[in-house]
C-alpha cells in the first residue's frame, strides 16, 4: 500500500509524468506515482498483453461496450469495431459534443497506444508558439536528451525503398512528388531493426501484425521501457495503478491533501482515500490535468486558480482523410502500422499541413492512402466545469474545426489533381471525406505562461506544478510527444534547482 504521505506525488504516468518521476527520483526524493489505468505486463489467455486492430477485445478499451476505432467504417460497413466487456482497456475515447479525445490509459499513457513518430517541430515554429522559452536551450540542450531518453531511430532508407510493409508509403510519395511536394521521413520510437527482422520472419511480428493503437506487444520503446523503467531504477518513485485522483485541496501548512479512488479492473470501486503530498506535479495529460484544476477552482478547493485555468485548449489541427487510388497502383496488404514518412508542406504561407501518411492495417489490399494532416488551427476551445456530473466539459464548435479541413483540403486536393485520384467517402461512417470529429492530439488547458510561470508553476500556489501537454498552446505543428518530454526536462531542471 503507498504511504498516505508522500514528499512528492506525480499524478499520471505519461511523458510528462514519466520525465519528472525520473528527476525527482535521481534527486533522491521519493515520489508517488499515482495512474488511473493499468499496468500492461501480464500476459492474457491468448498470450498477449494487448490486442490488434483487426480483433480488438475488452483490452483494447477504457470502458466500453463497443470499441470505438478511428476509421469508422470501410465501403460504408462497420467492420472496425467490435462488441466487448467494459474494462480498464488501454485506449479512451472521451466525448465532448462535436469533438471527442483519445487517451491512452495505463503505465505509459500515450506511449501505450500512439504511432510511436517522434518528431521534433521546426524551431521557427516552436519560437512561434512558445517565445518566451529560450528555443536555444531546447535545440541546444533538451530535445536532444529528449530524443535520446526516449530511444528515437531512424529508419534505413535503403530497406525503406524495398520492403513490403511500406509499399503504401511509398505509393503516397509518388503522388506527392508528382504533386511538387516534398516529403520527409518520421523518427520514431518503434525499433525499426525489430520491424525489419519481423517482416523477415525473424521475430513475432507486432507492427507487422495490424497493433497500434491498442498497443504495441513487440517492438516499441513505449514509456514503461525507458523514462519509467528508469525512474523505478532510481529506487526512489514508486507507481500505484488503477488509482484515479479525483480532488486537490490545500492545507493550512500549504501541503496537499488529494482524493483518490482505487478501482478493480472490472470497475468495482475498491475504496475512496486521501494522501498527502509536499510537492504536487499534474501529468494528467490535456485533459485529466486540466479537468482536476478546473474542478478544483470551480469547487471553491482550490480558490486562487485563476481564469487561465481551462483555456487555450487545441486539436493540433488533426483531420482524418483517404485518397482512393487507381487498381494499377496497390498499396500492398501488409502495412507496418507505425507511421514512417510525412508530407511536409507546413512553409505554406496561407495553410501549413504535415500529413503523415498513415497505415490501414487492415491486412488485405485497400487501394486507399490514408492520412493523418497537422495544420494551423487557430480556433481554441476552453474547459467549463458541470458540477452535476463533476467534470470538467470541453467547449468546442464544429465549426472551430473547418480551419483544419480548408488546410487539408487545399493540399489533398492539388494531389488528386495531379494524380487523377479521388477521395474516399467510405471511411467515417457517413459520406464525409474530412474527419475532424476527434483529435489525437489534445494541448493546452493550462498553458505555459497564463495558467502557470514560464516553468509550469501553477499560479496562485506553491508547490503545485503542471508538467504535460496541457502547457502547450495548442499547436506543436507536429507530433507532439517529443515536445511534451523536451519541455518537461527543461521545467524539471529548473524546479529542482530552485524549489527543492
Ligand atoms: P498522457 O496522456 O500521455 O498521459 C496521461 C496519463 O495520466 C494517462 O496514463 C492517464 O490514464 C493518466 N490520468 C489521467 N487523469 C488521471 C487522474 N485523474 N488520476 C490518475 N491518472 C490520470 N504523439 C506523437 O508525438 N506521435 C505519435 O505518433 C502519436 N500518435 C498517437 C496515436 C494515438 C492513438 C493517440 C491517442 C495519441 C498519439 N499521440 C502521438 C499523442 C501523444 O501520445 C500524446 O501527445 C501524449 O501521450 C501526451 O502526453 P502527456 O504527458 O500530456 O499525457
Amino acid at each position: 500500500a503507498a504511504p498516505d504521505y508522500s514528499p512528492a506525488v506525480v499524478v499520471g504516468t505519461g511523458y510528462g509524468a514519466a520525465v519528472t518521476a525520473l528527476r525527482l527520483g535521481a534527486a533522491g526524493i521519493p515520489t508517488l506515482m499515482l495512474e488511473m489505468g493499468q499496468l500492461w505486463n501480464t500476459p492474457g489467455e491468448d498470450g498477449k498483453i494487448f490486442s490488434d486492430m483487426l480483433s480488438p477485445d475488452r483490452r483494447s478499451s477504457w470502458f466500453k461496450g463497443r470499441t470505438e476505432a478511428p476509421l469508422a467504417s470501410f465501403l460504408w460497413l462497420d467492420l472496425a469495431n467490435r462488441n466487448i466487456d467494459p474494462y480498464a482497456g488501454v485506449l479512451d475515447r472521451v466525448h465532448f459534443g462535436d469533438m471527442s479525445v483519445y487517451v491512452g490509459r495505463g503505465v505509459g499513457g500515450g506511449s501505450l497506444v500512439n504511432g510511436a513518430m517522434a518528431v521534433t517541430p521546426k524551431r521557427w515554429y516552436f519560437e512561434e508558439i512558445l517565445p518566451e522559452v529560450d528555443a536555444d536551450e531546447m535545440y541546444g540542450r533538451y530535445y536532444p536528451l529528449a530524443n535520446s531518453m526516449l530511444g528515437v531511430n531512424d529508419i534505413d532508407p535503403d530497406w525503406f525503398e524495398t520492403c513490403d510493409c511500406y509499399q503504401f508509403a511509398r505509393v503516397s510519395r509518388k503522388h506527392a512528388h508528382k504533386t511538387g511536394l516534398k516529403t520527409t521521413f518520421v523518427p520514431s520510437v518503434y525499433d525499426f531493426d525489430y520491424m525489419r527482422r519481423e517482416e523477415a520472419g525473424e521475430v513475432p511480428r507486432s507492427a507487422l501484425a495490424s497493433e497500434v493503437i491498442y498497443g504495441n506487444n513487440h517492438g516499441k520503446r513505449s514509456l514503461d521501457k525507458t523514462y519509467l523503467a528508469a525512474a523505478l531504477g532510481t529506487g526512489n518513485v514508486t507507481i500505484q495503478t488503477l488509482t484515479e485522483v479525483r480532488d486537490i485541496a490545500q492545507q493550512q501548512d500549504g501541503t496537499y491533501t488529494l482524493t483518490v479512488r482505487r478501482i478493480d479492473a472490472e470497475g468495482n470501486v475498491l475504496g475512496v482515500r486521501q494522501l498527502g503530498a509536499k510537492y504536487l506535479f499534474l501529468g494528467a495529460g490535456s485533459l485529466g490535468s486540466t479537468e482536476l484544476l478546473v474542478r478544483a477552482r470551480d469547487t471553491g478547493k482550490l480558490p486562487d486558480l485563476g481564469e487561465d485555468v481551462g483555456q487555450g485548449w487545441g486539436t493540433n489541427g488533426n483531420v482524418m482523410l483517404g485518397r482512393a487510388n487507381h487498381v494499377w497502383d496497390p498499396v500492398g496488404a501488409l502495412e507496418s502500422g507505425m507511421p514512417a514518412l510525412g508530407i511536409d508542406a507546413w512553409d505554406d504561407p496561407v495553410h501549413p499541413v504535415f500529413a503523415e501518411i498513415a497505415p490501414v492495417p487492415a491486412g488485405l489490399e485497400t487501394w486507399a492512402s490514408l492520412y493523418l494532416a497537422i495544420t494551423k488551427n487557430p480556433e481554441r476551445g476552453w474547459f467549463s466545469y458541470d458540477p452535476g456530473a463533476d467534470r470538467a466539459v470541453l467547449q468546442w464548435d464544429v465549426a472551430q474545426g473547418q480551419p483544419s479541413i480548408d488546410a487539408a483540403k487545399n493540399l489533398f486536393d492539388k494531389i488528386n489533381s495531379a494524380n487523377g485520384t479521388i477521395y474516399r467517402y467510405d471511411l467515417f461512417g457517413d459520406t464525409r471525406a474530412f474527419e475532424n470529429r476527434f483529435t489525437y492530439h489534445p494541448l493546452g488547458g493550462l498553458v505555459l505562461g497564463k495558467a502557470t510561470d514560464l516553468y509550469g508553476r501553477v499560479k496562485g500556489y506553491r508547490n503545485l506544478y503542471v508538467t504535460d501537454g496541457s502547457l502547450i498552446p495548442g499547436s506543436t505543428g507536429v507530433n507532439p510527444f517529443v515536445t511534451i518530454t523536451a519541455l518537461a526536462e527543461r521545467n524539471i531542471a529548473r524546479v529542482l534547482a530552485e524549489d527543492f
